[in-house]
């Protein structure tokens, strides 16, 4: 049997990404971001006022992940 990641990511359903583990998070400019859990959730709807982190507002706007239905295939003569 092999041994869980110590780190991992996960996407949440219409929400952030979720990192546990000991892993180093580094902004836009490269600086190293302040992180004070083991856990953190990460914002990919682009609404946080606190980004990179999610501050719960992806629920605010109605962010989803469900991938869009299939386009009606078209047909040509
Ligand atoms: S994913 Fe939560 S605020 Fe953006």
């Amino acid at each position: 049997m092999t041994r869980p990641s110590e780190v991992s990511v996960t996407a949440c359903p219409n929400g952030p990404l979720i990192v546990r583990g000991d892993v180093e998070l580094r902004g836009e400019d490269g600086d190293v971001l302040p992180r004070t859990r083991k856990t953190v959730a990460l914002c990919r709807c682009g609404a946080s006022t606190i980004r990179p982190y999610c501050d719960g507002s992806h629920t605010l706007v109605g962010f989803r992940t469900e991938r869009p239905p299939a386009s009606p295939a078209v047909e040509f003569d």
